[in-house]
């Protein structure tokens, strides 16, 4: 490598070569020619002046040339390393303003098809659910005899179809749901409500059911509840998805409790049973979509595997977490808890 290329080196190379290495063979480099140059000059205005008083006036000149000319090669190297770093800065301007209009152009797009899936799965839902409700509908107005008598095969099969028809309207209503949430179309709507009332009501819509099977529930709600914020509807309904839960993987008989308490700065939900429970190893499958531990219950409880995967993300939105205990044959304990908000 040649003497001076330390000094005409581009800012590129001496950041490939390392700034460390860049500056200590610049550094070495200026000391092994300013020595040279000491030595060599000196010598020669020995050799050539012998005059005592000549010499030391020469040396002196000798030394304002060099302290001219070192500090017009630092000028020469700084002002270099200085346009260099100029046109570095405006290339990497350049390189990042072209990436964030590809990003942009990129953002728009998902965004766009991301639209377009929200509305293409709204609209579906809307098209299935209206012959779905017309089934529904019709089947159980051919039930309740309203169009002439039904012998016990038409009961039978009448019943078969309300059954799956309501399975199938569940499911939809979830897949729009969670559509909702993806496309941001449903943000949190954070009020001020009371959370006892609210579990109470939820607790109330499957009063029918715990009767037919002597399923009891019991309700431990701290003081303290009667005015949480959150969102009054997605909080509904992840205590509907546990509470349905509950009640489906009970045998009749069961108990059900629901813990409803203030922690520090948390609210803590707890819906346990005295259920099929399940094996422990199970439980991280329990959140994701479509995962029902038992297929072979599965013609018996109905269910498309949503309602959990549904409440992790409904809790999540709330800045909150949802886990499960459970063990097989002893039930099940599902806790969701959420920050306490100030009053919105
Ligand atoms: N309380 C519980 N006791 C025992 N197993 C449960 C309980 N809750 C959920 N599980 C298991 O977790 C699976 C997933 O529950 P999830 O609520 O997501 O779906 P699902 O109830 O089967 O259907 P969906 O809620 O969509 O109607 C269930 O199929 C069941 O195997
Ligand atoms: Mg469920």
């Amino acid at each position: 490598m040649r003497w001076w290329r330390p000094f005409t080196a581009s800012v590129r190379d001496k950041v490939e070569s390392g700034p460390v290495s860049g500056a200590a063979r610049v550094a070495l480099t200026y000391l092994s020619v300013s020595a040279l140059y000491i030595y060599f000059s000196d010598r020669a205005l020995r050799f050539f002046i012998r005059e005592p008083d000549l010499l030391t006036a020469a040396q002196t000149y000798k030394g304002i040339a060099f302290v001219l000319i070192s500090s017009l090669l630092i000028y020469l190297v700084v002002r270099k390393s200085d346009r260099e770093n100029v046109r570095l800065l405006g290339d990497l301007d350049a390189k990042v303003k072209e990436r964030t209009a590809r990003l942009e152009e990129a953002m728009l797009l998902a965004e766009s098809s991301d639209k377009a899936k929200s509305e293409f799965i709204a609209n579906m839902s809307h098209e299935l659910k209206t012959p779905l409700n017309a089934i529904i509908g019709f089947s159980e107005a051919m039930l309740s005899g309203i169009y002439g008598p039904i012998n016990e095969r038409h009961r039978e099969h009448l019943g078969d179809i309300l059954l799956s028809g309501e399975r199938l309207l569940s499911l939809i209503n979830d897949v729009l749901d969670l559509a909702k949430l993806e496309s941001g179309s449903a943000p949190l709507d954070l009020r001020g409500f009371s959370l006892r009332e609210l579990i109470r009501a939820s607790g109330g819509l499957f009063r029918e059911k715990m009767v037919a099977h002597a399923i009891t529930m019991d309700y431990k709600i701290d003081d303290g509840l009667d005015e949480v914020v959150a969102d009054q509807k997605k909080i509904k309904q992840v205590m509907i998805n546990l509470l349905s839960n509950a009640i489906k993987f009970s045998p009749d008989g069961g108990k059900i409790s629901v813990t409803a308490r203030r922690l520090k700065d948390l609210i803590e939900v707890i819906v346990a049973d005295t259920g099929i429970g399940m094996e422990e190893d199970d439980i991280p499958k329990l959140f994701q979509p479509f995962s029902r531990l038992e297929p072979s219950l599965q013609k018996r409880f109905g269910g498309a595997g949503f309602g959990l995967f549904l409440a992790k993300r409904l809790v999540e939105m709330h800045g909150g977490v949802i886990s499960a205990k459970g063990k097989k044959g002893e039930g099940t304990a599902f806790t969701f808890s959420i920050p306490i908000r100030g009053d919105v």
